[in-house]
């Protein structure tokens, strides 16, 4: 009886606690089904009797009905069995398998292997600690061992475990072994990755999975279990300074304020200093209170909550660190960013990014360079695709306290997700601060926007005019200004096709160009409004998310969106400019509405249908919207 059995039957209570003590070892297998993979994770779970009977009793009959082994357990049906449930769900791309031995706690990820699938690797590998990557003996290192190494050292997994298996079709030779390790070697200490164990396996016949088997008497080093349950992995959180973002700010009554979360890395113990990030403040630590009562330290990975000594502002989302070891704060990083989304990643478009328990809007700047995951090369990028993986500068709307990824994964590992649909898009990394961004400081003015706004008798604001070419849009801004300027209103407008012959004459029309234009007529616009004027911005502004943050950049209610309503067919009839025939032609590509989207607004303050209405009468609508919304003072 193994000593788990038997501590179960004897001492429940003791087999509980002694389980609970065991540590964790979160790990990763990278490869394809033809490598072995299914095999190998189904003989670790078998082994290690992390089977249920019914899932044993269809193996069996499933191994004699379609098995390949001649009536042995085929233990790739165990694994591609619970792979086909997970198919039917489209939302789960991962598989996180559960086993324990006597000495550990195993959570194992379980990824597909094809190509398209960068996107789950990295999800797997993002709370890996170490990693499988199997190689088939017979086929060598291939290009997806490199694109699987690449990806786990990118992620900051330092311990490889490289499982060449099927050894028993190479005749168990040390031959093979050995020259396929010294050309991983070589290849991994270009990634950083030196914590290599190699290890001969057939996990079809079971040699040096669990058991070391007799037909590999060369090797010396420990079997695959032997060593996932023995190795110590990289860097104990516990070993670096004191973090802990902030979940939750716990107020039951007013005679309690606590913060609560999980310690991401360091020790805590009542009376310890602390720095409240990034506000800055100093404090100590209180008291640390869990449900099952108050606790001498917490360290790394428990989840607790911590009372402070003084009354500081603490806020979700901030972070609590040690206060002579500080993180850095920042808006303006470095970073590597994996898009994992259909929609391309476009620079100049706001996300979410969230990072720690904090969430704020950012923008990728334009691209350094993209990174082929095959080859590990560098090439010039202006978006990434899905799977794509890219190295860019990335802005945020505040600062945060963070740490670079390769020291802290909780503190420098964010998510992106768009502002929109509300899905994660992309995830990513943080290398450094950028330093610019801290010499550069808000200079205070004395005459501020509502100095000039009431100088000007009005209030400054945004009216943005939207639609396809050819809607009217210009038209009617136009007509709407004369009349503004004839009540002695001081307005300006800004045009589409007039600013692509000046601040934006480099931008094309491809999604990523559009962005960027909108971007800087935002910001113009935004400058326009804070220098008191009634600002008529008109684009075709195709992109929901962009007119968002046009809108996001003034103030509540300082932003009118009108929606110039012209049906294609309409706008392509009319075709003033010859645009629609040229995109009908194919002569002019990206055409909005032809081959280029066009997202029409969900709830615009007003909208324009130009087939029952004049362009006189929506000039009309448009001053009376503004007067109704108490935009041009008394009259
Ligand atoms: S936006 O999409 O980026 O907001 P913008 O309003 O600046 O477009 O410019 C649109 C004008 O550029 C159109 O009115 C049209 O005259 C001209 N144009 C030239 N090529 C295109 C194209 N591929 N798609 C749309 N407009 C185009």
């Amino acid at each position: 009886m193994s000593q788990r059995a038997e501590l179960i039957a004897t001492d429940i209570a003791a087999y509980l606690d002694a389980h609970e003590r065991k540590s964790l070892l979160r790990f990763i297998t990278c490869g394809s089904v033809d490598d072995g993979k299914s095999t190998l994770i189904g003989r670790l779970l078998y082994e290690s009797k992390m089977i249920f009977d019914d899932q044993l009793a269809a193996l069996e009959a499933d191994s004699r009905r379609i098995g390949t082994r001649g009536g042995e357990l085929d233990f790739a049906l165990l694994v591609d069995g619970l792979a086909a449930e997970r198919e039917q769900g489209i939302t789960i791309d991962v598989a996180y398998r559960y086993f324990s031995t006597d000495r550990r706690k195993f959570i194992v990820a379980d990824t597909p292997g094809h190509e398209q699938y960068t996107r789950n690797m990295v999800t797997g590998a993002s709370t890996a600690e170490l990693a499988v990557i199997l190689v088939d003996a017979r086929k060598g290192l291939l290009t997806q061992t490199r694109r699987h190494s690449y990806l786990v050292s990118l992620l900051g997994i330092r311990d490889v475990v490289l499982a060449i298996n099927k050894m028993d079709l190479v005749d168990y030779a040390e031959e093979r072994f050995a020259e396929l390790e010294a050309e991983y070697r070589r290849f991994a200490a270009r990634l950083g990755l030196d914590r290599v164990q190699a290890i001969p396996l057939s996990a079809v016949h079971g040699d040096n999975v669990l058991e070391r088997g007799s037909r590999m008497p060369w090797y010396a080093g420990p079997t695959l279990m032997e060593h996932l349950e023995t190795v110590e992995t990289a860097a104990a959180a516990t070993d670096r300074p004191f973090r802990l973002p902030v979940q939750w700010v716990n107020r039951p009554d007013a005679g309690f304020r606590g913060f609560a979360g999980q310690v991401a890395s360091g020790v805590i113990r009542p009376g310890d200093r602390l720095r409240v990030l990034p506000s800055g403040c100093e404090c100590r630590v209180a008291r640390i209170v869990t449900r099952d009562g108050d606790l001498p330290e917490a360290v790394a990975g428990q989840s607790v909550t911590l009372t402070l000594d003084t009354e500081v502002d603490v806020a979700r989302g901030d972070v609590l660190a040690a206060a002579d070891c500080p993180p850095e704060v920042a808006d303006q990083f470095e970073g590597t960013i994996i898009w994992m989304h259909d929609e391309p990643m476009l620079p100049g478009r706001t996300y979410w990014l969230k990072i720690g328990a904090q969430t704020v809007a950012a923008m990728i700047s334009p691209l350094k360079h993209r990174i082929d995951v095959n080859t590990q090369e560098r090439a010039p990028a202006e978006r990434l695709e899905l799977n794509d993986i890219g190295v860019g500068e990335i802005e945020l709307d505040r600062a945060i306290a963070f740490e670079p990824y390769a020291q802290s994964r909780v503190l420098g590992g964010f998510i992106l997700i768009d502002r929109m649909s509300n899905q994660t898009v992309g995830a990513g990394l943080l290398h450094f601060a950028l330093r610019r961004a801290q010499n550069v400081h808000w200079q205070a003015l004395d005459v501020d926007q509502a100095t000039r706004s009431r100088q000007k008798l009005q209030k400054s604001c945004v009216v943005w005019f939207t639609g396809l070419s050819g809607a009217g849009k210009s038209t009617i801004a136009n007509l709407a200004e004369r009349r503004l300027v004839a009540q002695g209103r001081h307005t300006y407008l800004l045009d589409g096709d007039n600013l692509r012959h000046g601040l934006n004459k480099d931008l094309g029309f491809t999604a990523q160009d559009r962005v960027e234009n909108i971007r800087r007529v935002a910001e113009v616009a935004r400058l326009m409004v804070d220098a008191g004027l009634i600002v008529l911005v008109s684009f075709i502004s195709p992109f929901r998310a962009e007119r968002r943050m046009a809108r996001e950049l003034v103030a509540d209610g300082e932003f009118i969106e009108v929606f110039v309503d012209t049906p294609l067919e309409v706008a392509e009839a009319r075709d003033v400019k010859g645009l629609y025939r040229k995109a009908r032609a194919g002569q002019l590509r990206n055409f909005t509405g032809i081959d280029s989207p066009y997202e029409a607004p969900e709830s615009p303050e007003l909208r324009i249908d130009t087939a029952a209405m004049s362009s006189e009468a929506a000039a009309e609508a448009v001053v009376e919207q503004l007067a109704r919304r108490g935009m041009l003072g008394p009259s």
